[in-house]
């Protein structure tokens, strides 16, 4: 098991499925843990669960929000924490829009607007924490940035296991989790001379309560056969944020199960 101690972990997004592992992974593995999302029930969840935990401090945070992204890690080290650990974690997700009861169009009626809301947080939000760890965070001490694309970053999607579902693939999603690699790429050689790696995590499919039909389709595309826990993702999440990742700069990892392999 990764061992965090003397890392401070900040976390974008930490409410959600794999933010929420990440959060309680990273504490029984010994880290600080600066978590964040914007306010709602996966916060007050979040809050509930670890509020008690003297190493776990909530920060309300819309990384789509340039001055509240300007002003975070100000607020955090003023407060007495130095997160020397920053996962850009936080995204418009296809569960998160099912779950705000919205619609997937098809492309011939996305609007520039949908898709550029879903860019301005899955993608400009991950430049703009990276900005503020440029400024305030790397080059002070050793650091590392994970940034969170997906099984769909580099590969399209089978659009058919969709049908009947839903909610569907969008454009957006796959076009900004392309770029949060050419992000990872850029600053690897950016920061390197400042002793700060940056790497990518590309997680599968991972189970949230999804329909056997769903499964049936996702599993036919995995070598594993099955979609993915959220523990099994936090097992790789956790080793990138760790002092035993220190070699490893400007990768992407696929934790999929091997749907990229064939
Ligand atoms: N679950 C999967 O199957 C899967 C697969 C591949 C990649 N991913 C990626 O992993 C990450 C986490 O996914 P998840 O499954 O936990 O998704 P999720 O929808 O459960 O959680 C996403 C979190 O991001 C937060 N968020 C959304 N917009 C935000 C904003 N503007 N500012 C701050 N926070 C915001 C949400 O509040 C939520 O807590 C995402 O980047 C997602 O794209 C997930």
């Amino acid at each position: 098991m990764a061992d965090l101690s003397g890392r401070t972990v900040f976390i974008t997004g930490s409410g959600g499925l794999l933010g929420s592992t990440y959060v309680r992974r990273m504490l029984a593995a010994g880290a600080r843990v600066v978590a964040s999302d914007l306010p709602g029930k996966r916060a007050d969840g979040l809050k509930e669960r670890h509020g008690e935990d003297g190493r776990f401090r909530f920060y309300e945070l819309d990384v789509s929000d340039e001055a509240a992204v300007e002003g975070i890690f100000l607020r955090v080290m003023g407060d007495g924490w130095e997160p020397n650990v920053v996962l850009n974690n936080a995204a418009v997700t296809g569960e998160l829009l099912t779950g705000r009861g919205q619609k997937f169009p098809d492309l011939a009626n996305t609007s520039t607007e949908d898709f550029e809301k879903v860019m301005r947080t899955n993608l400009t939000g991950a430049f703009m924490v990276a900005r503020q760890m440029d400024r305030h965070i790397v080059g002070r001490y050793p650091a590392t940035l994970v940034n969170v694309a997906s099984m769909y970053a580099l590969r399209g999607p089978h659009h058919g296991i969709y049908d009947g579902m839903p909610f569907r693939n969008f454009a957006a999603y796959g076009v900004s989790k392309a770029g949060i690699h050419g992000l990872t790429v850029w600053l690897a050689s950016y920061w390197a001379d400042r002793h700060a790696t940056v790497n990518t995590i590309a997680p599968g499919a991972v189970f949230n309560g999804h329909s056997e039909e769903f499964q049936r389709r996702v599993s036919e595309l995995v070598m594993a056969g099955r979609m993915a826990q959220p523990d099994e993702i936090a097992d790789v999440m956790l080793f990138l944020a760790s002092e035993a990742a220190g070699y490893m700069t400007g990768q992407l990892v696929n934790v999929d199960g091997g749907y990229s392999a064939w």
